[in-house]
Protein backbone atom coordinates (compact mmCIF):
# COMPACT_ATOMS: atom_id res chain seq x y z
CA UNK A 1 0.00 0.00 0.00
CA UNK A 2 1.08 3.33 -0.92
CA UNK A 3 2.00 6.29 1.98
CA UNK A 4 -0.70 7.95 0.56
CA UNK A 5 -3.14 5.53 1.24
CA UNK A 6 -2.09 4.85 4.32
CA UNK A 7 -2.15 8.12 5.34
CA UNK A 8 -6.03 8.68 4.40
CA UNK A 9 -6.90 5.37 5.12
CA UNK A 10 -5.79 5.46 8.89
CA UNK A 11 -7.14 9.28 9.18
CA UNK A 12 -10.60 8.05 8.05
CA UNK A 13 -10.46 5.06 10.33
CA UNK A 14 -9.39 7.18 13.20
CA UNK A 15 -11.95 10.04 12.53
CA UNK A 16 -15.43 6.92 12.41
CA UNK A 17 -14.57 6.11 15.89
CA UNK A 18 -12.49 9.33 17.45
CA UNK A 19 -13.60 12.44 14.88
CA UNK A 20 -16.11 15.34 15.88
CA UNK A 21 -18.90 14.70 14.11
CA UNK A 22 -21.39 16.83 15.83
CA UNK A 23 -19.84 20.19 15.45
CA UNK A 24 -22.93 23.55 14.88
CA UNK A 25 -21.37 23.66 11.08
CA UNK A 26 -21.55 19.65 10.91
CA UNK A 27 -25.43 19.22 10.61
CA UNK A 28 -26.99 20.85 7.16
CA UNK A 29 -23.76 21.18 5.64
CA UNK A 30 -24.11 24.14 3.16
CA UNK A 31 -21.55 25.85 1.51
CA UNK A 32 -22.76 29.32 3.32
CA UNK A 33 -22.62 27.61 7.16
CA UNK A 34 -19.21 25.95 6.20
CA UNK A 35 -18.13 29.02 4.78
CA UNK A 36 -18.93 31.09 7.76
CA UNK A 37 -17.92 28.45 10.38
CA UNK A 38 -14.26 28.41 8.58
CA UNK A 39 -13.72 32.13 8.68
CA UNK A 40 -14.49 31.99 12.13
CA UNK A 41 -12.54 29.23 13.12
CA UNK A 42 -9.05 31.23 11.77
CA UNK A 43 -7.28 32.37 14.37
CA UNK A 44 -10.20 31.32 17.23
CA UNK A 45 -10.75 28.14 18.60
CA UNK A 46 -13.67 25.93 18.48
CA UNK A 47 -14.93 26.07 21.90
CA UNK A 48 -15.14 30.02 21.79
CA UNK A 49 -16.52 30.01 18.22
CA UNK A 50 -19.51 28.02 18.74
CA UNK A 51 -21.28 30.42 20.37
CA UNK A 52 -20.96 32.95 18.31
CA UNK A 53 -21.84 30.85 15.05
CA UNK A 54 -25.18 29.82 16.97
CA UNK A 55 -26.08 33.51 17.56
CA UNK A 56 -24.35 34.72 13.49
CA UNK A 57 -26.82 31.67 12.01
CA UNK A 58 -30.06 32.48 14.15
CA UNK A 59 -29.82 36.17 12.78
CA UNK A 60 -28.54 35.25 9.22
CA UNK A 61 -29.91 31.88 8.56
CA UNK A 62 -28.37 32.46 5.04
CA UNK A 63 -26.25 34.38 2.82
CA UNK A 64 -28.89 37.01 1.58
CA UNK A 65 -29.93 37.74 5.43
CA UNK A 66 -25.89 38.44 5.63
CA UNK A 67 -25.96 40.42 2.37
CA UNK A 68 -28.95 42.76 2.97
CA UNK A 69 -27.98 43.19 6.64
CA UNK A 70 -25.78 46.63 8.36
CA UNK A 71 -22.55 46.03 8.79
CA UNK A 72 -22.70 47.54 12.25
CA UNK A 73 -24.89 44.49 13.27
CA UNK A 74 -22.50 42.04 11.54
CA UNK A 75 -19.61 44.24 13.32
CA UNK A 76 -22.13 43.63 16.72
CA UNK A 77 -21.74 39.75 16.80
CA UNK A 78 -18.78 39.50 16.34
CA UNK A 79 -17.68 41.78 19.13
CA UNK A 80 -15.02 39.73 21.07
CA UNK A 81 -14.09 37.14 18.50
CA UNK A 82 -10.88 39.51 17.15
CA UNK A 83 -9.76 40.11 13.96
CA UNK A 84 -12.42 41.94 12.65
CA UNK A 85 -11.51 42.41 9.09
CA UNK A 86 -12.59 38.67 8.99
CA UNK A 87 -16.47 40.24 9.43
CA UNK A 88 -15.99 43.04 7.14
CA UNK A 89 -14.69 40.42 4.69
CA UNK A 90 -17.46 38.79 5.36
CA UNK A 91 -20.01 40.93 4.77
CA UNK A 92 -18.67 42.07 1.54
CA UNK A 93 -18.01 38.11 0.19
CA UNK A 94 -22.19 38.07 1.23
CA UNK A 95 -22.89 40.90 -1.41
CA UNK A 96 -21.05 39.23 -4.04
CA UNK A 97 -22.29 35.69 -4.01
CA UNK A 98 -25.77 37.73 -3.98
CA UNK A 99 -24.60 39.81 -6.77
CA UNK A 100 -22.74 37.92 -8.64
CA UNK A 101 -24.09 34.29 -8.02
CA UNK A 102 -27.70 35.39 -7.38
CA UNK A 103 -26.59 33.88 -3.94
CA UNK A 104 -25.41 30.41 -4.70
CA UNK A 105 -21.63 30.04 -3.81
CA UNK A 106 -19.72 28.95 -7.10
CA UNK A 107 -18.22 25.50 -6.78
CA UNK A 108 -14.60 25.57 -8.34
CA UNK A 109 -11.57 26.70 -6.60
CA UNK A 110 -10.83 29.90 -8.59
CA UNK A 111 -14.62 31.31 -8.01
CA UNK A 112 -14.43 30.56 -4.32
CA UNK A 113 -10.75 32.20 -4.03
CA UNK A 114 -11.59 35.06 -5.91
CA UNK A 115 -14.29 36.55 -3.30
CA UNK A 116 -13.36 38.90 -0.20
CA UNK A 117 -11.42 37.00 2.60
CA UNK A 118 -11.84 33.25 0.96
CA UNK A 119 -8.28 32.41 0.47
CA UNK A 120 -6.89 28.78 -0.79
CA UNK A 121 -7.21 26.78 2.69
CA UNK A 122 -10.91 28.39 2.74
CA UNK A 123 -11.79 27.64 -0.71
CA UNK A 124 -10.70 23.74 -0.21
CA UNK A 125 -12.82 23.29 3.15
CA UNK A 126 -15.56 24.83 1.74
CA UNK A 127 -15.32 22.06 -1.82
CA UNK A 128 -14.69 19.25 0.94
CA UNK A 129 -16.80 20.08 3.50
CA UNK A 130 -19.78 21.04 1.86
CA UNK A 131 -19.67 19.55 -1.76
CA UNK A 132 -17.32 16.46 -0.88
CA UNK A 133 -15.43 17.55 -3.42
CA UNK A 134 -11.38 16.95 -4.01
CA UNK A 135 -10.00 19.99 -2.55
CA UNK A 136 -7.09 19.94 0.05
CA UNK A 137 -6.77 22.29 3.12
CA UNK A 138 -3.99 23.95 5.11
CA UNK A 139 -4.91 25.75 8.14
CA UNK A 140 -2.51 25.42 10.94
CA UNK A 141 -3.62 22.35 12.10
CA UNK A 142 -2.74 20.17 9.39
CA UNK A 143 0.53 22.17 8.58
CA UNK A 144 1.47 21.23 12.51
CA UNK A 145 0.51 17.59 11.19
CA UNK A 146 2.32 17.33 8.04
CA UNK A 147 5.00 19.43 9.07
CA UNK A 148 5.77 16.57 12.03
CA UNK A 149 5.19 13.56 9.93
CA UNK A 150 7.26 14.61 6.94
CA UNK A 151 9.67 16.42 9.49
CA UNK A 152 9.13 19.81 7.67
CA UNK A 153 12.20 22.27 8.70
CA UNK A 154 11.77 25.64 8.85
CA UNK A 155 8.74 28.50 9.84
CA UNK A 156 5.36 28.20 7.30
CA UNK A 157 5.62 31.44 6.68
CA UNK A 158 8.31 30.83 4.28
CA UNK A 159 7.10 30.23 0.75
CA UNK A 160 9.47 27.18 0.16
CA UNK A 161 8.05 25.59 3.78
CA UNK A 162 4.31 26.24 2.57
CA UNK A 163 4.98 24.80 -0.70
CA UNK A 164 6.48 21.61 0.36
CA UNK A 165 3.55 21.53 2.98
CA UNK A 166 0.74 21.93 0.03
CA UNK A 167 2.81 19.54 -2.12
CA UNK A 168 1.98 16.95 0.84
CA UNK A 169 -1.31 17.94 1.83
CA UNK A 170 -2.38 17.40 -1.86
CA UNK A 171 -0.27 14.25 -2.25
CA UNK A 172 -2.33 13.32 0.73
CA UNK A 173 -5.79 14.12 -0.37
CA UNK A 174 -7.65 10.74 -1.35
CA UNK A 175 -10.20 10.46 -4.42
CA UNK A 176 -13.32 9.65 -1.60
CA UNK A 177 -14.60 11.00 1.16
CA UNK A 178 -13.71 14.10 1.09
CA UNK A 179 -15.57 15.98 4.02
CA UNK A 180 -14.63 13.01 6.23
CA UNK A 181 -10.98 13.06 5.36
CA UNK A 182 -10.88 17.10 6.04
CA UNK A 183 -12.26 16.78 9.22
CA UNK A 184 -10.16 14.02 10.23
CA UNK A 185 -7.07 15.74 9.74
CA UNK A 186 -8.25 19.21 11.07
CA UNK A 187 -9.11 16.87 14.11
CA UNK A 188 -6.15 15.34 14.53
CA UNK A 189 -4.24 18.43 14.40
CA UNK A 190 -7.05 19.75 16.93
CA UNK A 191 -6.90 17.19 19.56
CA UNK A 192 -4.16 14.45 19.21
CA UNK A 193 -1.63 16.21 17.18
CA UNK A 194 -1.52 19.39 19.52
CA UNK A 195 1.31 22.03 19.81
CA UNK A 196 2.43 20.99 23.30
CA UNK A 197 2.18 17.45 24.79
CA UNK A 198 0.90 15.80 21.52
CA UNK A 199 -0.85 12.27 21.95
CA UNK A 200 1.73 10.60 20.36
CA UNK A 201 0.64 6.74 21.58
CA UNK A 202 -3.08 7.26 20.69
CA UNK A 203 -2.18 8.72 16.83
CA UNK A 204 -3.13 6.77 14.10
CA UNK A 205 -0.55 8.51 11.87
CA UNK A 206 2.48 7.26 14.75
CA UNK A 207 4.25 4.66 13.22
CA UNK A 208 5.54 6.81 9.92
CA UNK A 209 5.47 10.33 11.58
CA UNK A 210 9.52 11.55 11.20
CA UNK A 211 9.07 13.99 14.03
CA UNK A 212 7.91 10.94 16.48
CA UNK A 213 10.75 8.94 15.24
CA UNK A 214 13.37 11.66 16.12
CA UNK A 215 11.67 12.62 19.15
CA UNK A 216 11.84 15.93 17.87
CA UNK A 217 7.63 16.87 17.90
CA UNK A 218 8.19 20.04 19.17
CA UNK A 219 10.78 21.19 16.50
CA UNK A 220 7.56 21.28 13.92
CA UNK A 221 6.66 23.41 12.43
CA UNK A 222 9.60 25.65 13.05
CA UNK A 223 8.66 29.25 14.77
CA UNK A 224 8.72 32.48 13.46
CA UNK A 225 11.68 34.54 14.44
CA UNK A 226 9.89 36.58 17.02
CA UNK A 227 10.83 40.32 17.35
CA UNK A 228 9.57 41.85 20.76
CA UNK A 229 6.18 43.35 20.47
CA UNK A 230 6.70 47.25 20.47
CA UNK A 231 4.58 49.23 23.44
CA UNK A 232 2.40 51.32 21.23
CA UNK A 233 0.73 54.64 23.81
CA UNK A 234 -2.93 56.18 22.62
CA UNK A 235 -5.38 58.09 24.71
CA UNK A 236 -8.74 58.16 24.71
CA UNK A 237 -11.21 60.68 24.57
CA UNK A 238 -14.03 59.05 26.76
CA UNK A 239 -17.21 61.72 27.67
CA UNK A 240 -20.07 60.77 28.84
CA UNK A 241 -23.38 62.84 28.99
CA UNK A 242 -26.41 62.92 31.02
CA UNK A 243 -28.97 60.95 31.07
CA UNK A 244 -25.85 57.67 30.40
CA UNK A 245 -24.56 58.40 26.72
CA UNK A 246 -21.07 58.20 26.20
CA UNK A 247 -19.23 59.58 22.51
CA UNK A 248 -17.97 57.31 20.20
CA UNK A 249 -16.63 56.89 16.86
CA UNK A 250 -16.92 54.32 14.19
CA UNK A 251 -12.95 53.86 12.92
CA UNK A 252 -12.32 53.85 9.47
CA UNK A 253 -12.40 50.32 7.58
CA UNK A 254 -7.78 50.44 7.78
CA UNK A 255 -6.42 50.11 11.04
CA UNK A 256 -7.18 48.34 14.10
CA UNK A 257 -10.41 47.92 15.04
CA UNK A 258 -11.77 49.16 11.49
CA UNK A 259 -15.60 49.52 11.33
CA UNK A 260 -15.78 49.46 15.09
CA UNK A 261 -17.21 52.00 17.73
CA UNK A 262 -14.29 53.53 20.69
CA UNK A 263 -13.57 56.46 21.58
CA UNK A 264 -12.09 59.13 19.71
CA UNK A 265 -7.79 57.84 19.76
CA UNK A 266 -4.94 60.62 20.09
CA UNK A 267 -1.22 60.03 20.00
CA UNK A 268 -0.88 62.36 22.61
CA UNK A 269 -2.50 63.43 25.86
CA UNK A 270 -2.50 67.02 25.26
CA UNK A 271 -4.48 66.20 21.43
CA UNK A 272 -6.97 64.32 23.66
CA UNK A 273 -7.73 67.05 25.90
CA UNK A 274 -7.51 69.72 23.69
CA UNK A 275 -10.16 68.10 21.32
CA UNK A 276 -12.61 67.72 24.35
CA UNK A 277 -12.13 71.17 25.21
CA UNK A 278 -12.75 72.53 21.57
CA UNK A 279 -15.38 69.80 20.48
CA UNK A 280 -17.57 69.85 23.30
CA UNK A 281 -16.42 73.30 25.66
CA UNK A 282 -15.79 71.61 28.75
CA UNK A 283 -13.10 72.64 30.50
CA UNK A 284 -9.34 71.79 30.70
CA UNK A 285 -9.47 71.02 34.22
CA UNK A 286 -12.65 69.05 33.79
CA UNK A 287 -10.57 66.18 31.89
CA UNK A 288 -8.77 63.95 33.93
CA UNK A 289 -6.25 60.77 32.61
CA UNK A 290 -7.51 57.64 34.43
CA UNK A 291 -5.95 54.05 34.57
CA UNK A 292 -4.66 52.44 31.59
CA UNK A 293 -6.11 49.12 30.08
CA UNK A 294 -3.42 47.20 27.89
CA UNK A 295 -4.52 44.95 24.88
CA UNK A 296 -1.82 42.80 22.54
CA UNK A 297 -2.21 42.77 19.06
CA UNK A 298 -0.32 40.98 16.81
CA UNK A 299 2.46 43.41 16.01
CA UNK A 300 2.41 45.69 19.19
CA UNK A 301 0.78 46.08 22.36
CA UNK A 302 -1.31 48.29 23.22
CA UNK A 303 -1.77 50.57 26.55
CA UNK A 304 -4.77 53.14 26.20
CA UNK A 305 -5.15 55.91 28.74
CA UNK A 306 -9.16 57.37 29.08
CA UNK A 307 -9.40 60.87 29.31
CA UNK A 308 -12.50 61.36 31.32
CA UNK A 309 -14.93 64.12 31.10
CA UNK A 310 -18.44 64.98 31.16
CA UNK A 311 -20.35 66.92 29.15
CA UNK A 312 -23.15 69.42 30.49
CA UNK A 313 -22.74 72.00 28.09
CA UNK A 314 -26.31 72.19 26.71
CA UNK A 315 -25.05 72.06 23.13
CA UNK A 316 -27.12 69.12 21.30
CA UNK A 317 -26.45 70.82 17.92
CA UNK A 318 -22.53 70.36 18.67
CA UNK A 319 -22.59 66.51 17.81
CA UNK A 320 -25.98 65.67 16.49
CA UNK A 321 -28.28 62.20 17.88
CA UNK A 322 -27.39 60.91 13.96
CA UNK A 323 -23.51 59.87 13.22
CA UNK A 324 -22.32 63.30 11.99
CA UNK A 325 -19.53 63.56 9.06
CA UNK A 326 -17.05 63.00 11.65
CA UNK A 327 -18.60 59.12 12.46
CA UNK A 328 -19.51 60.83 16.08
CA UNK A 329 -22.77 59.46 17.64
CA UNK A 330 -23.85 59.31 21.08
CA UNK A 331 -25.12 56.04 22.33
CA UNK A 332 -26.75 54.86 25.65
CA UNK A 333 -25.05 52.87 28.07
CA UNK A 334 -27.99 51.17 28.96
CA UNK A 335 -28.57 48.78 26.93
CA UNK A 336 -24.75 48.56 25.38
CA UNK A 337 -25.17 49.48 21.72
CA UNK A 338 -26.28 46.48 19.25
CA UNK A 339 -22.51 47.94 17.14
CA UNK A 340 -19.42 46.20 16.66
CA UNK A 341 -17.01 47.06 19.65
CA UNK A 342 -13.42 46.12 20.52
CA UNK A 343 -13.68 44.30 23.98
CA UNK A 344 -12.08 46.50 25.80
CA UNK A 345 -14.08 48.80 24.78
CA UNK A 346 -16.89 46.49 25.96
CA UNK A 347 -15.01 46.36 29.17
CA UNK A 348 -14.76 50.25 29.48
CA UNK A 349 -18.65 50.77 28.30
CA UNK A 350 -19.85 48.11 31.36
CA UNK A 351 -17.53 50.32 34.09
CA UNK A 352 -19.09 53.43 32.35
CA UNK A 353 -22.16 52.04 32.76
CA UNK A 354 -21.85 50.77 36.30
CA UNK A 355 -20.96 54.27 36.82
CA UNK A 356 -24.03 55.77 35.47
CA UNK A 357 -27.00 53.39 36.06
CA UNK A 358 -30.27 53.53 34.52
CA UNK A 359 -32.59 55.65 36.36
CA UNK A 360 -35.55 54.12 37.76
CA UNK A 361 -38.77 55.91 37.00
N1 LIG B 1 -10.83 24.53 12.27
C1 LIG B 1 -11.04 24.97 11.03
N2 LIG B 1 -12.09 24.33 10.47
C2 LIG B 1 -12.57 23.48 11.39
C3 LIG B 1 -13.65 22.56 11.42
N3 LIG B 1 -14.44 22.39 10.37
N4 LIG B 1 -13.83 21.85 12.53
C4 LIG B 1 -13.02 22.03 13.58
N5 LIG B 1 -11.99 22.87 13.61
C5 LIG B 1 -11.77 23.59 12.53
Amino acid sequence: MSEKDHIADALLSWFDQHGRKDLPWQTDRTPYRVWVSEIMLQQTQVSTVIPFYERFMAQFPTVEDLAHAAEDTVLHLWTGLGYYARARNLHRCAKQVCELYKGVFPNDLAGLEALPGIGRSTAGAILSLAMDARATILDGNVKRVLARYHAVEGWPGQRAVSDALWSFAEQHTPQERLADYTQAIMDLGATCCTRSRPGCELCPLERDCKARALDRQSDFPGRKPRKQSPLRQRWLAVVTRAPGEVLLKKRPNSGIWGGLWAPPEFEEPAAATAWIVDTLSVPEDACRVGEPFHHAFTHFKLEAYPVRAHCTANRPETIGVECDANNLQWFALHPPPSVGLPAPIVRLLAKLGAENPPRSN
